[in-house]
């Protein structure tokens, strides 16, 4: 056994040197003065953050829809992109949601207590081991990938137990009782769940998938509505993406020397300096680009005469994102045919603005901004009236191809899973956010339309929350008529 293979402690660090890499070897000497000499760098008396009232109501909210079971929800892990390189780590939604904190390979167990309630523990990855030398030796120790709260600063953070990560395999092995997971985040923990089912037959393997099933779906449910916290941090997302596309204008002209790349770019900015990172992958998508919905290779040209459509969002340092949608004439000025296909769409959205409130049926703001997009489809002959045969048959969607919009929050399409007849079939609720963003899409190969119109795609996207009275719209701070949007493009690009 190699100096540096030997086991030095119960739960000693082994490591294998890299093949190549250019020390081979550890000398007894280095070993021990690697040992001393460190300072206490301990925090005490740390204040929780304040999110930490917040994550303990939804603790409690979702332990009571489950009394007497282990409901366990892991962060995720770090996913390898190459050898020692690794993928940009987002915490697991829930995990955030329920404990604050956004950490990797962390996981949240509330245990149940005889009286109905549940003890949070939150199990995560301590300081790393000065004895072992895991702290310098290690892929994943401090010196390499930065000092990680100690058990107990993280415990005063966010006010909830914590416990040693690794001691969390044998304590879910030994615990008696049903436990769920939220699965599909860490891999290793799934298949301990797993193990402590027997799922001999179809019948309990069914009944295995939906103890865990109904947990997600759960707190989905419970996200849907958010609370001051919640909303002031999207707030905050929102703002910073608007923030972000007056730098998209701003720097039209370098794009335009360039590529939609320079777009993408110089959104990152703005996530990465004000917030945690994008929530979604950007679209920047000109010309014909544009009626490709999810757009991503963000490669194309940017040119004067074509229209330049972003749809992007900062996500928060607590990972609340945005989602914002403008299209925009690169030379500032829509021709009179773009102008057309967004004058229709902005009247759609403002359609689907106007049905959003507390009390009307989730689907309403969509059905409504469908009905003024097929209205005005018939009125252009692309589409064959009456305008209740067009709807019924769907056949708008040849042009307009998704829905109006979607729940926001953490996730971008937020609480997927929910229960549909609180969701889909549901009422809006003050505290609800989603998107108003329909849009007109007319494919550069359609030969049902004018060739005029092909490569032209539009959509405006704008995050709606229901309040008491009816409704406000977050991102308002951007330009969004056709008339707004020129004179924004001649006030802030320069010229
Ligand atoms: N950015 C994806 C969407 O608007 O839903
Ligand atoms: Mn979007
Ligand atoms: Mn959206």
């Amino acid at each position: 056994m190699s100096e540096q293979q030997r086991p030095e402690a119960e739960d000693a660090f082994v490591f294998t040197p890299r093949k190549n890499g250019q020390a081979q070897s550890v000398s007894d000497e280095l070993t021990a003065w690697m040992r001393t000499g460190w300072a206490d760098t301990e925090r005490r008396d740390l204040e929780p953050i304040e999110q930490a009232g917040h994550t303990a109501r939804r603790r409690s909210a979702i332990g009571a829809a489950f009394p007497g079971d282990r409901l366990v929800f892991p962060a995720g892990r770090l996913l390898t992109r190459s050898n020692d390189t690794e993928y940009p780590f987002r915490a697991a939604t829930d995990y955030a949601y329920l404990t604050g904190d956004t950490s990797d390979g962390g996981c949240l167990v509330l245990n149940p207590r005889s009286d109905g309630g549940h003890e949070a523990v939150l199990y995560l990855k301590p300081r790393s081991n000065r004895d072992n030398g895991e702290f310098w030796l290690g892929a994943y120790g401090e010196l390499w990938t930065g000092r990680r709260n100690s058990l107990g600063e993280a415990a005063d953070l966010l006010g909830v137990a914590t416990a040693d990560v690794r001691t969390l395999p044998g304590a879910l092995r030994s615990a008696a009782g049903t436990t769920r997971i939220v699965r599909g985040h860490d891999a290793e923990l799934d298949a301990i769940v797993d193990g402590l089912r027997a799922d001999v037959d179809e019948e309990s393997c069914a009944k295995s998938a939906r103890l865990d099933e109904e947990l997600a779906v759960a707190l989905a449910d419970h996200r849907l509505v958010k609370d001051e916290w919640e909303v002031a941090q999207l707030q905050k997302a929102v703002d910073s993406t608007v923030r972000g596309f007056h730098d998209v204008v701003g720097a039209l002209p370098r794009a335009k020397e360039t590529s939609e790349r320079f777009v993408e770019g110089t959104f990152f900015l703005r996530a990465r300096v004000e917030g945690n990172d994008v929530g979604y992958g950007t679209i920047a998508a000109c010309g014909p680009n544009a009626t490709t919905l999810h757009w991503m290779h963000n490669d194309g040209p940017v040119r004067d005469g074509e229209l330049l459509l972003l749809d992007a969002g900062v996500e928060t340092t607590t990972l609340y994102t945005a989602d914002v949608t403008r299209t925009m004439p690169v030379s500032g000025t829509f021709t009179a045919l773009q102008r057309r296909v967004y004058d229709l769409v902005y009247a759609a959205q403002e359609a689907g603005i106007a049905a959003v409130a507390p009390g009307r049926p989730f689907t309403d703001f969509h059905e409504a901004a469908q009905r003024v997009l097929a209205e005005g489809l018939i009125g252009w002959g692309l589409l064959e009236g009456p305008v209740d045969r067009v709807l019924e048959l769907g056949l708008q969607r040849r042009y307009s191809l998704h829905g109006t919009g979607h729940m926001l929050g953490m996730d971008v399409h937020d609480c997927a899973v929910s229960r549909q007849e609180v969701h889909l079939y549901g009422e809006l609720k003050p505290g609800m956010v989603l998107t108003v963003e329909p849009g007109l899409y007319f494919q550069p190969d359609d030969l049902t339309v004018p060739e005029e119109y092909r490569g032209i795609g539009v959509r405006i996207e704008d995050d709606v929350l229901v309040t008491e009275e009816g409704r406000r719209v977050m991102s308002a701070g951007l330009p969004r008529s056709s008339a707004d949007v020129e004179a924004w493009l001649a006030e802030r690009v320069p010229r």
